[in-house]
């Protein structure tokens, strides 16, 4: 690790080696910084580098959407691998020779503003403490680090209870030998695909969702989408192509909205088309049917549909259940009421995105309400947030990359960091733990 001070140039720490902390590092040493990047883990990937990557994942969007513009990741398009993605980013690090930028095993313990407007960072590094200091901070631990716990409905169950993030290779054994009874919560894309692995483990699957979800699938094929996903690399889907590009934010802007929802109403009741996919999506969008793209988050992935239509699953879709022992009660739109006993339930419920180690008060954790989704209140000087504002459609690792707050760091006028005026600091007494309150958009 080693850091190429100029003398006019800030010093930049970067948090966090996965896929948003990469380009900011690239980026600042292009503009001339003085950076360091800090990561807690032995290395580079983030989320692509941790037990996160469960069986058989595949992204959901093509290689194409997912490159960033500086290392386009060309060939036919297809669907990598978690392993495959990891590889790219670690391919990403080694061509612009960012690794001796970063250290590695280390981790951010706490981050306050002194008197002179400068950060002091207390950070951890094999178990030893120390101090650094900064100019200007960027922040890309992620959004997707910390799991969510048991929905509170659910407090009383008795059983055993595994996150998504935890779905191991012996989890999954012990799921296929006892043929345990599984209740799966969640229809994100987690719980698309773990919903249909349990599916081909166990005959006991129950997957309870609080609304119905929105599905888009990956081929335009009553085909079932892993044989495809798999079978890719080597095919070309002209229909595919058009379907990524036509659901990208850009072209769906383009559009007005309610034309846009009236095709995609459409494509829905599509003959080809997962029946159980376009019921949910139907359903999913019923209140707002003509701004259906704005409804709601689409789950990429039909693999959920795919197993309730083959009977391989169950699924479940109402906002009250309630739980005593390993006793689950469902209450249905209906009025009737369901009952079925789990061994264990299964949480694809997502993450909490969390700052504790960030020590300013009164932090506003909203993405929303910072200057490009990325520069918070009165710290714009000082302080960057990347990846913390989830596209309403497309991958969040090329975004950063084109983000105009980072890109213009390189620009012929260097020294860009900060890009607004600064203002008064803020107080650094310490706050309570800094927590984003719902998924960033
Ligand atoms: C299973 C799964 C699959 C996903 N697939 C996709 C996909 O296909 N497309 C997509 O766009 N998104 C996907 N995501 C979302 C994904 O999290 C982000 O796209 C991507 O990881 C964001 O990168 P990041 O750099 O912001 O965060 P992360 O990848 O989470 O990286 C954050 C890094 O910061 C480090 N860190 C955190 N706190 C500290 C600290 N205090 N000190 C030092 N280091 C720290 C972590 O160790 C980690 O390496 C997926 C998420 C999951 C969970
Ligand atoms: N293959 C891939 O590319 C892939 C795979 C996995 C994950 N990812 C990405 O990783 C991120 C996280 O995905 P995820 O699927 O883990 O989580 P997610 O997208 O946040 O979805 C969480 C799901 O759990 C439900 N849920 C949350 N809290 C609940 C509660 N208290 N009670 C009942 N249901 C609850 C949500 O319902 P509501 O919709 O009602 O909130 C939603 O259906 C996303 O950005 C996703 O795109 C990508």
């Amino acid at each position: 690790m080693t850091s190429t001070k100029t003398s006019s140039n800030k010093r930049v720490i970067v948090i966090g080696a996965g896929p948003c902390g990469l380009p900011a590092l690239k980026e600042m040493l292009a503009g001339g910084h003085d950076v360091t990047l800090y990561e807690r883990s032995p290395t580079v990937g983030g989320v692509f580098a941790s037990k996160a990557m469960y069986h058989d994942l595949h992204l959901t969007l093509s290689n194409w959407a997912m490159a960033y513009s500086d290392f386009p990741n060309n060939g036919p398009q297809c669907y990598p691998s978690g392993a495959e993605y990891l590889q790219y980013l670690k391919d990403y690090a080694t061509h612009f020779d960012l690794e001796r930028h970063i250290e590695y095993n280390i981790e951010v313990h706490s981050a306050s503003l002194d008197n002179n407007n400068k950060w002091i960072l207390e950070v951890q590094k094999d178990g030893k403490p120390r101090i650094e200091h900064a100019d200007a901070l960027i922040v890309a631990t992620g959004a997707h680090q910390v799991p969510k716990g048991l929905p509170s409905q659910l407090s009383s169950f008795k059983g055993k209870v595994v996150h998504s993030s935890d779905y191991t290779e012996p989890f999954r054994e012990e799921v296929r030998q006892k043929k345990l009874r599984v209740l799966l919560i969640g229809g994100g894309e987690s719980g698309a695909d773990v919903s249909a692995d349990l599916g081909d483990l166990t005959p006991n699957t129950t997957v309870w969702l609080r609304r119905p979800n929105c599905f888009g699938p990956r081929y335009l094929t009553k085909h079932a989408e892993m044989p495809q996903v798999r079978g890719s690399k080597t095919e070309r889907y002209a229909v595919n192509m058009f379907l990524e590009s036509a659901t990208t934010n850009r072209m769906s802007a383009a559009q007005n909205v309610f034309f846009y929802g009236f095709w995609r109403r459409l494509l829905w009741a599509l003959p080809i088309l997962n029946r159980q996919l376009s019921r949910a999506c139907l359903d999913s969008t019923a209140s707002a049917w003509l701004m259906n793209d704005q409804a709601t988050y689409v789950t990429k992935n039909q693999r959920m549909c795919e197993a309730w239509e083959d009977g391989k699953i169950e699924v479940l879709v109402t906002p009250r259940v309630s739980a005593e022992g390993e006793t689950v009660e469902f209450t249905m739109p209906d009025g009737s009421v369901q009952r079925r006993d789990f061994d264990v339930v299964v949480l694809c419920t997502g993450y909490t995105t969390t700052y504790p180690w960030l020590k300013i008060k009164d932090f506003n954790t909203d993405p929303r309400s910072w200057y490009l989704h990325c520069f918070p209140e009165k710290l714009g000087h000082c302080l960057f947030f990347s990846g913390y504002a989830r596209p309403h459609q497309g991958g969040i690792p090329p975004w950063p990359k084109s983000n105009p707050a980072t890109s213009a760091s390189s620009s012929p006028t260097p020294a860009t960091f900060p890009l607004t005026t600064p203002n008064e600091p803020t107080a650094t007494d310490s706050p309570s733990e800094n927590t984003t309150p719902s998924a960033p958009t």
